[in-house]
């Protein structure tokens, strides 16, 4: 039905508007300024206020700038015994919902009220309904999440397995992939690149090398140098790559990286040949983590030719094979920074949920 609350100082008034509603069956408390229509307003929930303008301390007007702060979803109705325009005015202007005149006619009080509660209730249920789907959408968020955490959490799984599966064929290439993959993604860090793009670049140098799982056997681990076409052989690992990882579903172009991981700037790579500008930004960086990361350990065929040798190599074909921008700051991690190559998968997640 609705709770009201009349403020008027003149006490017959009060009395004789609080029963006319009671006796229509609102709930109905009165006060008899504005400082106590406030304590009340405070302690319990109405929907309707009818106050008086003319108040000793308070006016009506200022107790409904007061209620406009407070609870801006109160419907107030002014009382007024000099009806005039600027008092219509000003009452719509601070908020007010309807204005009456005294005397006050038993008919118009109640018509204004049950006008005034009829949009009080709607706004209520807008309210109720907007919470519920401001409930209903943050759940949704909430599951949104779990469910990506999980699918980021597979996705990471199938990643360390698939890069472990050249563990078993080839330890030294195994390694390597995750040295490079760590320091391809810290280039691409000191290159100011989105954490989307790091760690798809640590994904891809995880896995670059796959295509080394289709070699034979006896060429991957063949101590001593290799022969004209057991390195043309040994080629064909970008390509293989690029077919192994095709299907994947990944956020990153992880397979035409890998395939392009060989090519040189000025293209004399392989297997395609490609030049500066048809090599992915990815690749680029990926050629240089993966020449210095192989350089500068052990293989088979020969032991570490140490960091400084590896440098040197970027350093001398910057810009003739080796993008000039990531071989720049690869320098700058290694002697001005005290980058060390670490071998173990990252600790932090490789996925971003954005
Ligand atoms: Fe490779």
């Amino acid at each position: 039905m609705g709770k009201v609350l009349i403020v008027d100082d003149e006490k017959s008034m009060r009395y004789t508007l609080r029963e006319f509603l009671r006796r229509e069956g609102y709930e109905v408390e009165a006060a008899e300024d504005a400082v106590k229509a406030l304590a009340l307003l405070k302690q319990d929930a109405f929907d309707v206020v009818v106050t008086d303008i003319i108040m000793p301390c308070l006016s009506g007007v200022e107790l409904l700038e007061q209620i406009r702060n407070i609870m801006p979803d109160l419907q107030v109705i002014l009382m007024t015994g000099e009806p005039t325009v600027e008092t219509a005015v000003k009452a719509v202007q601070v908020g007010a919902y309807d204005y009456i005149s005294k005397p006050i006619l038993k008919s118009t009080l109640l018509k204004v009220v049950k006008k005034a509660l009829h949009l009080k209730e709607i706004t209520d249920k807008k309210q109720r309904l907007e919470e519920a789907n401001r409930h209903h959408q943050e759940n949704l968020e909430q599951l949104v999440e779990e469910r990506t955490r999980a699918l980021h959490q597979s996705m990471q799984s199938s990643i360390k397995v698939l890069a472990s599966m050249l563990d078993l064929r080839d330890p030294y290439t195994a390694g390597h992939q995750r040295r490079a993959g760590n320091l391809a993604s810290a280039i691409g860090r000191e290159l100011g690149l989105s954490n989307n793009v790091i760690e798809g670049l640590r994904v891809t140098g995880y896995l670059h090398d796959i295509g080394k799982i289709a070699l034979p056997a006896e060429i991957l681990a063949k101590p001593g140098k290799i022969n004209e076409l057991e390195y043309e052989i040994i080629k064909t690992h970008a390509a293989q790559g690029y077919t192994i990882l095709k299907d994947l579903e990944l956020p990153w172009p992880v397979a035409q990286v890998v395939c392009q991981h060989h090519e040189r700037l000025d293209g004399s790579g392989y297997p395609i040949g490609l030049k500066n500008e048809d090599i992915l930004t990815e690749a680029k960086i990926l050629m240089v983590a993966d020449v210095v990361e192989a350089m500068s350990s052990h293989r088979p065929y020969r032991t570490s030719l140490g960091i400084e040798m590896a440098l040197e190599e970027i350093e001398e074909n910057s810009g003739r094979l080796y993008d000039p921008q990531a071989v720049t700051v690869c320098l700058q991690l290694f002697r001005d920074k005290g980058y060390k190559i670490t071998d173990s998968f990252s600790k932090t997640n490789f996925f971003h949920i954005h």
